[in-house]
This record gives C-alpha cells, sequence and structure tokens, in this order.
C-alpha cells in the first residue's frame, strides 16, 4: 500500500479548482437532472401512449410502475457497482443506459417493449440515484456538502419541471415518441460529462491508492495542507470496517437506525406524491378538466409549484428544523389530500370548484415539497452509523423504489375499485397518520453533529431521542 505522507511534496498547482468543483458538482447535478425528467415524463406520455396501443388501466399502470421496478434493481446494482468499479465508471455505465433506455422508450414497437425499456431506463436512475449523491459527498469540500446535497435535491424537481414543459410542447400532436426520446439528449449530455469527471479520492483509498486520491484532492482543493488532512481524515474512517450485514445482525441500535430511515421512505412515498406527479393530466381530468392542452398546462403548474416550494424548505430546514417542517408538511398534506376527495364526493361542475380543486391539489404538492420531499432524503443521510452508513442508505433508497412502485401501480386500481372520493380520503388519513408517526419517532437532527447522533443511536436512546 502507498504511504500516506506526500510523495511529491507541496508543490502543486491549485489554480482553478474551484472551477473544478462546480464543474463535478454540475455533473452530479446533471444526474439528479435526468433523475426528474424521467419521473416527470410519463405524465404526458401516458395519455396518448394509452390511445396509440389502445391499452387498459391496469396495462398503463405497469407502463408507470417498470421503471420503478428496475430503479429498485438498479439501487440494489449500484451498491455492489459503485464498490467494484468505483463511482464514476458507475454513472458512465449509468448514463450509458440512460441513453439506451430513452431510445429504447421512443422506438417501442408495443406496449409489453415499452414496459422493458422503462424496465432498462429505471436501472439507469436507481444507479444514478445511488451513485450521484454519493459521488457528490465524497469529492465536495466540507463546507458547501449540505448546500450541495439539497440543490441535488432541487434538481430533481427541476427535471420534473422540464418533463412536464417539453411534454406539453410535443403535445399538440400527441408525440409521445418524442416525449420520450429527447431525455437521450441530456443523458448523452451526462455521458461526456461524467468521463471527464476524476475518480472519487474516498473510492481510491478504499482501494489502497492513496498517491492517485492525493492527485484526485490536489486538482479538487484550495492547498496541500487541505489535501494532507483530508488523506488523514479518509484514513481514519476508512480504519472503520463497513460491513453493513454483520452489524445489522449483532447491533439491536443499527437495526432500529435502518427501520427508521427503511419506515421514513415508505412514509415518503405513502403520502401519494406520485400519484400526482405520474397521474397528474388524469387526477385534472377527474376535477373537470377534459382538453388535453388544460390538463398538461395544469401539470406544469404542478411542476413550478414543486420547484418554488422546495427552495422554502432549503431556506427553512435548518432554521426551524426537521420535526416542525414535518408535522407541517403532513397537516396541509391532509388538508389537501381531504378536501380534494370531498370535492369530488360533491361533485365538480362550477368553474368555481374546479379552480377549488385545482388549489387543494397545489396545496398538497406545496406542503410535500417544503418538507417530506427534501426532508425524508437528509434524515436518511444522518441516522445511520458510520460503519453501516452505505449500506443503511442503500436500504433506505431501495425502499423508497419499492414503495414508489406500490404506489404508482396501485392508483388507478384504487379509482376504478374503490371511488375517486375514497381513494383521495385514503390518502388523506395517511397523511394524518404521519402526523404521529413523525412527533413519536422522528429525532430532531438540526445542527447536531453526526458523531453525537451515532452516539444516542449506539448507548440506546429512544429514537425521537437520538439528536440531542
Ligand atoms: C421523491 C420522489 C418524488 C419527488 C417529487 C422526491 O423526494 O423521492 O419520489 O417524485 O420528490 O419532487
Amino acid at each position: 500500500m502507498a504511504s500516506l505522507s506526500p510523495t511529491h511534496a507541496q508543490t502543486h498547482e491549485h489554480g482553478g479548482n474551484r472551477v473544478r468543483v462546480w464543474l463535478t458538482c454540475a455533473m452530479a447535478a446533471l444526474a439528479g437532472l435526468l433523475f426528474g425528467l424521467d419521473i416527470g415524463v410519463i405524465a404526458g406520455a401516458l395519455p396518448f401512449i394509452a390511445k396509440d396501443f389502445q391499452v387498459n388501466d391496469h396495462m398503463q399502470e405497469w407502463i408507470v410502475s417498470s421503471m420503478m421496478v428496475g430503479a429498485a434493481l438498479g439501487a440494489v446494482l449500484a451498491g455492489w457497482m459503485s464498490y467494484r468499479l468505483g463511482r464514476k465508471y458507475s454513472l458512465v455505465l449509468g448514463a450509458a443506459l440512460f441513453i439506451a433506455g430513452s431510445l429504447a422508450c421512443a422506438f417501442a414497437p408495443d406496449p409489453t417493449f415499452l414496459i422493458g425499456a422503462r424496465l432498462v431506463l429505471g436501472v439507469a436512475v436507481g444507479i444514478a440515484t445511488f451513485t450521484a449523491p454519493l459521488y457528490l459527498s465524497e469529492v465536495a469540500p466540507g463546507n458547501v456538502r449540505g448546500a450541495m446535497v439539497s440543490a441535488y435535491q432541487l434538481m430533481i424537481t427541476v427535471g420534473i419541471l422540464a418533463a412536464f414543459l417539453s411534454d406539453t410542447a410535443f403535445s399538440a400532436n400527441g408525440q409521445w415518441r418524442w416525449m420520450l426520446g429527447v431525455v437521450a439528449i441530456p443523458a448523452a449530455l451526462l455521458l461526456l460529462g461524467v468521463l471527464t469527471l476524476p475518480r472519487s479520492p474516498r473510492w481510491l483509498m478504499m482501494k489502497g491508492r492513496v498517491d492517485e486520491a492525493r492527485a484526485v484532492l490536489d486538482s479538487l482543493r484550495p492547498d496541500s495542507e487541505t489535501v494532507e488532512q483530508e488523506i488523514r481524515d479518509i484514513a481514519k474512517q476508512l480504519e472503520v470496517k463497513e460491513h453493513g450485514f454483520q452489524l445489522l445482525r449483532k447491533s439491536r441500535d443499527f437495526r432500529r437506525s435502518l427501520m427508521l430511515g427503511v419506515m421514513l421512505q415508505i412514509v415518503q412515498q405513502l403520502t401519494g406524491i406520485n400519484v400526482v406527479m405520474y397521474y397528474a393530466p388524469r387526477i385534472f381530468g377527474l376535477a373537470g378538466y377534459s382538453g388535453h392542452q388544460a390538463q398538461l398546462w395544469g401539470t406544469v403548474i404542478v411542476g413550478a409549484v414543486n420547484v418554488l416550494a422546495t427552495f422554502v424548505a432549503i431556506l427553512l430546514v435548518d432554521r426551524w428544523g426537521r420535526r416542525p417542517i414535518l408535522l407541517m408538511g403532513f397537516t396541509v398534506m391532509t388538508v389537501g389530500m381531504g378536501a380534494l376527495g370531498y370535492l369530488l364526493k360533491l361533485g365538480i361542475s362550477t368553474h368555481n370548484e374546479q379552480i377549488m380543486a385545482v388549489a387543494m391539489l397545489l396545496l398538497f404538492i406545496a406542503g410535500f415539497a417544503m418538507s417530506a420531499g427534501p426532508m425524508i432524503w437528509i434524515l436518511c443521510s444522518e441516522i445511520q452509523p458510520i460503519k453501516g452508513r452505505d449500506f443503511g442508505i442503500a436500504a433506505s433508497t431501495f425502499t423508497n423504489w419499492v414503495a414508489n412502485t406500490v404506489v404508482g401501480a396501485t392508483f388507478l386500481t384504487m379509482l376504478n375499485t374503490l371511488g375517486h372520493a375514497q381513494t383521495f380520503w385514503i390518502y388523506a388519513a395517511l397523511n394524518a397518520a404521519f402526523i404521529g408517526l413523525t412527533f413519536f419517532f422522528v429525532p430532531e437532527t438540526r445542527g447536531v453533529p453526526l458523531e453525537r447522533i451515532e452516539e444516542n443511536l449506539m448507548a440506546g436512546k429512544p429514537l425521537r431521542q437520538i439528536g440531542r
């Protein structure tokens, strides 16, 4: 193994490092954008696909959900790949699959092929959603790490909005193939971009390639002193071997934090957010907007509110803390879903009633975007002990996609069998229940060092108190 002391002295050029850091992060953010594009693109395309291929609701649910099944597989695969191939080449593979999947969707000759193509696309999404934030947290300097991870979240919502806009642009002639295919362009940019990225210094150190790690850090950090300090820090962290499974068997406390992460992600999906993201035009239809154009513009407004409210979350998260924001968010979402159900029960016929229904839908979206959207991802990255962090985050990310699949694959069936109002009331009731869950189980981690959270967890404190 190479030595930890600098072999080529303190004589490196550190000019232009800031640009390099930003370019690096811009690439990872592009991965977030693609994630959002692929979540958003199906909403506008689905009505046209359904018409072209003459598929029933059940088949539509599978066209939507096959991507999420792929993403769950991709997240597991990425855990292994990012260790074997490294973060950089996992991202390269993810980007290549993004291109292949998007083009395959665009040229799909029948619904079954389309489902297969979306499965491949999903694997790309799963790889990106696991690897990009990991890479980001390993190359970003400590003082901007939080901002970078938030920026990644924001890019997801921007991607969703961009997809809704592009869908609307292609909708005049019902060109769903263009809607799905155009995503290959940013995917190609990502591929070119990641090829120029440096490898993750932490991964290089993990593989014993200390000199290469030092060279990468030299190109990213302002001075040699910072580089050497970081090399020492990483080496110290690596002394703690990360054995997720063993720790899971041995430590009851790790099982608790793992369960909390898994529960948080299930909660995030059962709010019903993706019912709106995937089926927004259909929901606008229920609210009395029958034209494709009106439904698509409504969907664009949903995307815009989602972006704007995410800004609010980013501003508030370190001032108010996680718990108050989540409690407020679930309350707002309960009201939004409940009132929408009520309006559907009464029957929406007048213009005013239509406006009210849309307002309630937007209230729900704003409630999600300023709370559970970003907050759950932040919490999941904060609560795991260092030894089990990769494993814990992989498990909760995997759960996010499984729960996402369940929601996407059942919505139309719920509408058809339980009724419109009842479907939204079920989501309202779930959101109400999450107020209680947050109250009893979610810790406040605002401003608390990760080491402290770990100490409390491992000392057996109740989950709600591990941030004290
Ligand atoms: C969720 C996605 C959702 C998105 C909406 C994310 O935090 O994990 O499932 O589609 O927010 O903005």
